[in-house]
């Protein structure tokens, strides 16, 4: 539990960049998580799980705390599901992978998210037609400044499209510190993304499975989106827009191929890739920073970029997104 001083993060985030911390630790009771914030009171604290959706722009003028609460028990069972509940500091494929090996389903779709499990409500992590709020039963979170631990119900989180209220009124309010998910006795399947089918015919599956759907997504997300042990990058850098039907529908008058999808309120999401790719900005390399090659929403540090080169290189991305189809990117990864 030892805090260190002007501590190098360059290892703690999957951009790779290099920022220092003031101060940094980590903790894996509440206990010492208790210590750390009475003794660290006049430092602004910011809790960090795997590093994979942030990107420090400078020094971190505080205290950076690792959250390293680990553990994976089943609470309770009843006719058609099973609670489970993990600590923040779990790795969240290390779950995915423990629930697929024990028939538990709902998350199969969620394979190969890097980060833990304490971000997972936080971001609402979705991909190939799940989110965490799908499978979410409850969980506990540390109220930062009135040191209480409070329990937070489905409709507590306030769940949105890679959205909660943890990034709204509840910003760097608390630290989550486990999860408690519902997962299905019973499989539903849901293979309504394409690439999955696809992927599922290939790999010659045979009877459908969430073993088997989880090797599908698996083999999607590598062949798609670079790992960041390889390549520094945080997943999709902006959100897909979602803009109301009537300005898809112009949108589409003038660009015939645009990508979008409706949504349940007449909406349409639109993906970002699509309008980045459209700009010019695929593969495109400034020093070591990048606009990745096979998918335009990742932006990638080659290297050596710092920080502020990927954030300025996000800044003149959104402007010429503005500029050519009048729509506006909203950032996913936290910037700090
Ligand atoms: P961090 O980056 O450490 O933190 C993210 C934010 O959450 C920060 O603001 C941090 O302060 C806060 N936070 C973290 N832990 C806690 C805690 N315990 N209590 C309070 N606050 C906390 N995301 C998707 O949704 N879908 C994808 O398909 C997807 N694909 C990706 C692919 C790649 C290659 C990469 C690199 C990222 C991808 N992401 C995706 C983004 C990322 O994996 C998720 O957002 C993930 O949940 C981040 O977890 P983390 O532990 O690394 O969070
Ligand atoms: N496309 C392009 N150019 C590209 C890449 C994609 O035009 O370079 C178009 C294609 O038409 C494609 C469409 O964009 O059909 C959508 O692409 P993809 O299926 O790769 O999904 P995405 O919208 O880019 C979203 C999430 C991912 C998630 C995948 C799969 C967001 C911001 N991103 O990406 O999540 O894994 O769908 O569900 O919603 C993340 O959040 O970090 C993340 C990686």
């Amino acid at each position: 539990m030892q805090v260190q001083q002007n501590y190098p993060l360059q290892k703690y985030n999957t951009f790779g960049v290099q920022a220092y911390a003031k101060y940094f630790g980590a903790f894996n009771t509440i206990e010492d998580l208790l210590l750390l914030l009475k003794e660290y009171s006049k430092e602004s604290t910011l809790i960090l799980g795997g590093g994979s959706n942030i990107l420090f722009t400078k020094n971190y003028d505080g205290l950076i705390l690792k959250n390293e609460m680990k553990s994976i028990q089943t609470v309770h069972e009843d006719e058609d599901h099973i609670y489970v509940r993990a600590g923040a500091g779990e790795n969240w494929h290390h779950f995915v992978m423990h629930c697929i090996n024990n028939n538990f389903a709902g998350v199969e779709n969620l394979s190969l998210i890097p980060g833990n499990i304490g971000a997972s409500p936080m971001q609402n992590i979705g991909a190939y037609g799940v989110e965490i709020k799908d499978v979410f039963h409850s969980l506990e979170a540390f109220h930062l400044k009135e040191k209480k631990i409070v329990n937070f119900t489905l409709n507590d989180c306030e769940f949105g499209y890679r959205n909660s209220v943890f990034k709204k009124k509840d910003k760097d309010q608390f630290a989550i510190l486990n999860v408690t998910y519902r997962l299905n006795k019973k499989p539903q399947y849901n293979i309504s993304y394409g690439a999955i089918k696809e992927e599922l015919e290939k790999m010659e599956a045979g009877e459908l499975s969430i073993q088997a759907i989880s090797q599908a997504v698996i083999n999607i997300r590598t062949s798609k989106l670079p790992d960041p042990n390889i390549i520094g990058n945080a997943g999709s850098f902006f959100k897909n827009p979602e803009v109301p039907g009537h300005e898809f529908h112009e949108l589409k008058r003038i660009h015939p191929n645009i990508v979008g999808y409706n949504l349940k309120d007449g909406g349409v999401k639109l993906a970002a890739a699509w309008l980045i790719e459209q700009c010019g900005w695929k593969g495109f390399r400034r020093g070591d920073a990048g606009c990745h090659e096979k998918q335009a929403l990742v932006l990638v540090n080659y290297g050596n970029a710092s920080g502020k080169q990927i954030y300025d290189l996000g800044k003149e991305i959104k402007q010429s997104v503005k500029e050519k189809f009048a729509v506006e990117l909203e950032n996913e990864v936290n910037i700090i």
